[in-house]
């Protein structure tokens, strides 16, 4: 370190690198720093402490300062698991599973994914640009600082290409980092019921997309009343041989050994999980496949079970958290409610929980240099208004983040001191 930082973080009442060896419970991994400072040149963490060792050439004039008030700081928080790309408004399906409807029913009906569909087709890469920023500032407002999104409301050649390019736009009109994810197999499109030319044209969509370098994960919905295995197996082998990384929805609704599935193809991320088997748990520990878990959508789907966030880290997956921002099953950005759900209704502690946001979120995007802060790591981090992590999860769905930092720029001030 010789010259001096372009940013300093300090004042940490501690500070989460989230960078501890691999093999530690929860605790060790977020690897705590009290009275922790970050040093940032470049974009890229320089230095990283505890203040009373910073060094005396890191800090200049020229130098800004993010006085963390005694705060905490954390890596900036991943969100791996979304589809905020959409039109449409479908809030009235809220209303009718309050009055007992369940997804699949309403699906049935011709509301759920098909009706987004109907809507992404007609609106104008504009709007679905104008629609989504609104979604990213409120994201970046719970800490986030890298995003997965997601295609799948498309289902036609032309659209699924244009909501990847708007994905990819919407990287450069906002702080928030953005990945990519091309989900050909989230429903049969609107009216169409053949299902082997669906799967037939998806994948040469999928060599469209891989040959632009258009999405870095492939996709599906494995359920009753979306895909089967056997229907997903050759596509997401294909994106595999294509350079793509596989993701899938899998024992969401219904127990489908979609976990197995999911190990079996070595996927990065399985998402969902309600449903998952004791022998799935196995086979995600066994292939070393990330859990991703979305209690905002078991909340609002009503389901009957919340994925056993307990017993998979007890069987030593991974577990990442996220919010599934969509129009149907997770109308919301609120990645604190995700990690107190988390808590109550998943079954972890309040650090593997912010784990879940950090560290596991980056792992469940295949880059483990996301969700840490290590000395030449990304300058992505949050200061959040809380004294310890308790408190983060404790204030239920209540952001306590004071200041983001995204690519060591402020991004974001808030005056968040959310003490319960
Ligand atoms: O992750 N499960 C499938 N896909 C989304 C729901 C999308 C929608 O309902 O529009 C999910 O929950």
């Amino acid at each position: 370190m010789s010259r001096p930082f372009d940013l300093l973080v300090r004042n940490a009442g501690t500070l989460f690198t989230a960078d501890g060896p691999d093999g530690g419970n929860a605790e060790q991994l977020l690897a705590p720093i009290p009275r922790g400072a970050v040093g940032i040149h470049d974009a890229h963490v320089a230095w990283i402490g505890a203040e009373g060792d910073l060094p005396r050439e890191g800090i200049a004039p020229s130098t800004k300062v993010l006085d963390a008030g005694e705060g905490l700081v954390a890596p900036g928080f991943v969100d791996a698991h979304t589809h905020l790309v959409w039109a449409g408004d479908r809030s009235h399906e809220f209303a009718l599973r309050c009055a007992g409807a369940d997804y699949l029913s309403i699906a049935g009906a011709g509301g759920g994914i098909a009706s987004t569909v109907r809507a992404v087709r007609e609106a104008s890469d504009d709007s679905l640009l104008s629609l989504a920023l609104p979604r990213l500032r409120r994201l970046l407002a719970q800490g986030v600082t890298t995003a997965e999104v997601k295609s799948g409301y498309g289902l036609d050649a032309e659209t699924e290409l244009r909501m990847l390019r708007v994905i990819e736009l919407l990287g450069t009109r906002q702080p928030i980092r953005l990945v990519r994810t091309f989900l050909w197999l989230h429903a049969m499109p609107p009216g169409s019921t053949d299902r082997p030319a669906f799967l037939t044209r998806g994948r040469n969509v999928l060599h469209e997309i891989a040959r632009a370098g258009l999405a870095r994960f492939a996709d599906a919905f494995v359920e009753e009343g979306a895909f089967s295995p056997d229907e997903v197996r050759p596509f997401l082998e294909e994106a595999r041989t294509l350079g793509l990384g596989l993701k899938l929805h899998v024992d969401q609704l219904s127990s489908g050994q979609g976990a197995e599935l999911a190990a079996s193809l070595r996927a990065i991320s399985a998402d969902h999980l309600e449903s998952v088997s004791a022998a799935g748990i196995a086979a995600l520990a066994e292939a070393r496949v990330t859990a991703v878990l979305i209690p905002t959508a078991t909340l609002v789907l009503r389901l009957a079970r919340y994925a056993p966030g307990r017993a998979l880290v007890d069987a030593g997956v991974r577990v990442a958290i996220a919010t599934n921002c969509n129009p149907g099953s997770a109308p919301t950005e609120n990645l604190a409610l995700a990690l107190s759900l988390a808590c109550l209704h998943n079954g972890l502690t309040p650090a593997e929980a912010l784990l879940g946001v950090t560290r596991r979120g980056g792992e469940a995007l295949g880059d483990t240099s996301l969700g840490r802060l290590r000395v030449g790591g990304p300058a992505d981090l949050v200061v959040l208004g809380a004294p310890d992590v308790d408190h983060l999860v404790a204030h239920v769905g209540i952001s306590h983040v004071q200041a983001v930092v995204r690519a060591g720029r402020t991004v974001l001030r808030s005056d968040n001191a959310a003490r319960c």
